[in-house]
């Protein structure tokens, strides 16, 4: 496979094309961002902890069933995934009250939700990613809403897996942001990462926070506990 021109540049990943059309090649880079770019840094070492974590949460979830763009792993920072147009929505899934949730409704962070609630949001910078209701996806016309409810049910059935994959490995899954592509022949499959980027992860005993908002928050290392999620899944020590 060859790598040939850079097709876009996103916060924390480059894409580029490849001598075959429905393939593209994925970097990971080593760019931090916080509260939609308003917080910024460079820390060396996140894009291959990025990029080992979400190729063996897509190995695995490949084992379970789930199919998504996820094709290999090329190197440390580098990954070769199927050509897809990302639906614009932002698909989270929370099983624990943290972040915005308990912001916008005043339930305490750490308070198991009764079920797991799944939320949409708007993938556009320019708006902040705001949350959506079903009527705002059917009137911006983002999704039908058999979409809508297909990706409800493929982000619950990703969450029992994740959550019982992490917990085997002492880690809660707090909740989590998935986005979905569809194939130029019309499949919609899981995209996008799943990275302590893109989750909250605490350590089952001790609550400590093992995900971006170490970053967000200034309450930590960052590598250090990407690295600690990196462990925790079996994955590579780093070579540095
Ligand atoms: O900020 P909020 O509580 O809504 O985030 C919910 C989950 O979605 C968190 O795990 C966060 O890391 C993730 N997220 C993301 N990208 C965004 C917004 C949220 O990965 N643009």
């Amino acid at each position: 496979m060859e790598k040939q021109g850079l097709l876009y540049e996103g916060k924390a990943k480059r894409i580029y094309a490849t001598d075959e059309a429905e393939v593209v090649w994925v970097e990971y880079k080593d760019s931090a961002t916080a509260y939609n770019g308003e917080k910024k840094a460079t820390i060396s070492g996140k894009g291959r902890l990025n990029n080992e974590i979400t190729s063996l949460l897509f190995d695995y979830l490949k084992s379970a069933g789930v199919e998504s763009h996820f094709i290999e792993k090329l190197s440390s920072t580098e990954q070769l995934v199927k050509r897809v147009t990302i639906i614009p929505l932002e698909v989270v899934v929370r099983n624990i009250a943290a972040g915005s949730f308990s912001k916008r409704t005043g339930v305490d962070e750490g308070e198991l939700l009764k079920q797991p609630i799944v939320e949409f949001y708007y993938k556009n910078d320019d708006l902040g990613d705001p949350l959506l209701t079903l009527d705002h996806v059917l009137e911006l016309e983002l999704a039908t809403e058999e979409t809508v409810n297909d990706l409800k049910e493929r982000a619950l059935y990703i969450n029992t897996l994740l959550r019982e994959y992490f917990l085997e490995r002492e880690v809660k899954l707090v909740d989590f942001k998935l986005e979905f592509g569809m194939t130029a022949e019309g499949t919609i499959m899981l995209a996008d990462e799943i990275s302590p980027d893109t989750c909250r992860l605490w350590d089952s005993n001790t609550n400590e926070k093992l995900d971006k908002d170490v970053f967000r928050r200034d309450i930590g290392n960052l590598t250090e506990a990407y690295e600690q999620i990196l462990a925790r899944l079996g994955g590579s020590e780093s070579c540095i």
